[in-house]
């Protein structure tokens, strides 16, 4: 794999449970990331997806040091970033910036579309001196494909797909190398996404943007993604290229997310197996022991519960040139096909 522009190693955020009002003791954590590893190419999109509640907004939190981790490291160009402080520290996070889910909420609603682009500037004058800001603004609006007359408008003037290309202007404003997208299109309208994906996808080759995008849903990430990696309860439990997780998934987790995909083609939806998943995810205050998938895994044995399996090649396809040889957290990981071919 090409040299990774972001390294994730062993990265935990565990936010403490308290109780008490007086007194208030420490009785628990809520392990949200829970030792993630993941790499991010420079140029490609890393998708990440998982149900609701598995961490990925922290994660995405932590990735652009909105968050400090508990422990693990981020590396930005080999450089961990989870130490810095101060001027080091704002020099990096003009190069990872975020795209936030909800575009009905994340828009501060007093201020106009030209302050809430240019508002990083107040941070950052060096990239964008007083005078030329609002040519900037305007020039932003037009690459995302707004008109640049709106300026001085509000967000409720704006469609949910014209909030989110507003949130991805300013997300531009400070020229990243990388984005991190928490869901970006999930609260759009089915026909709306499509746009906004076009819209990333072309931003990305415009301006060799490297990105992490999440989403809940496999079928949203498949047609951005270069690599997905798959969360559950605060892990990445099966990574590889886009191909290599939509045909040849491994893990039990993966395979049951993926028979859940709408099939459009209605003779493969007809050979499409469906792995229903029992229970409900478990709090992420009470991870399972071994396997934090066994409780809800259908495969499941003594093992399961006892040793954690690591993200790594499972040994029965080691060595080979297989698209099932990629990273897998399952101690019995089988190669399935669970959406069949278009029009087989
Ligand atoms: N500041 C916090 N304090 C305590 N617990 C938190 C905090 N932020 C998140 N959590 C908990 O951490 C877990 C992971 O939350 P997170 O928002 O990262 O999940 P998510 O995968 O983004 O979910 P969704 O799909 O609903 O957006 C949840 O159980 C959540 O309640
Ligand atoms: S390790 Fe065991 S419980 Fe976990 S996914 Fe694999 S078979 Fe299921
Ligand atoms: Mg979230």
């Amino acid at each position: 794999m090409a040299e990774a522009i972001l390294e994730v190693r062993g990265l935990h955020k565990h936010y403490p449970l308290t109780r008490g009002v007086v007194f208030r003791k420490q009785v628990g954590a809520v392990r949200a990331v829970d030792g993630v590893d993941l790499d991010l190419v420079a140029g490609e999109t890393l998708g990440i997806v998982g149900e609701s509640g598995c961490g990925k907004s922290t994660l995405a939190k932590l990735l652009v040091q909105l968050e400090r981790p508990t422990a693990g490291v981020i590396r930005y160009k080999g450089e961990d970033i989870t130490k810095l402080s101060g001027r080091a520290l704002k020099a990096v996070r003009r190069n990872i910036q975020m795209v936030f889910q909800d575009p009905y909420t994340s828009l501060n609603p007093r201020m106009t579309v030209g302050d809430i682009i240019g508002e990083p500037y107040e941070i950052h004058p060096e990239v964008a001196p007083r005078g030329s800001r609002r040519q900037k603004v305007q020039d932003l609006l037009h690459v995302v494909g707004l008109n640049p007359e709106y300026i001085n408008r509000y967000p409720h003037q704006f469609s949910g797909g014209q909030r989110q290309r507003i949130g991805i202007a300013r997300g531009l404003a400070l020229q990243p190398e990388i984005i991190v997208a928490d869901e970006p299109v999930s609260a759009l309208d089915v026909s709306v996404q499509a746009q906004v994906i076009n819209l990333l996808d072309k931003l990305q080759q415009d301006f060799s943007l490297s990105y992490v995008f999440i989403a809940h849903d496999l079928s949203i990430v498949r047609h951005i993604s270069d690599r997905v990696g798959v969360m559950y309860l605060g892990r990445i439990v099966e990574t590889g290229k886009d191909a290599e997780i939509y045909d040849h998934p491994t893990h039990p987790y993966t395979q049951a997310l993926l028979s859940a995909v709408p099939v459009p083609d209605p003779t493969a939806r007809e050979h499409r197996e469906r792995v229903l998943l029992s229970g409900d995810v478990p709090s992420p205050a009470n991870i399972p022991s071994g396997c934090r998938f066994r409780t809800r895994c259908w495969k499941a044995r003594e093992r399961c519960a006892t040793e954690v399996p690591l993200l790594a090649v499972p040994a029965v396809f080691r060595g080979e040139e297989s698209p099932a040889a990629h990273d897998s957290a399952c101690h019995f990981a089988e190669a399935k096909r669970v959406v069949p071919a278009e029009g087989a």
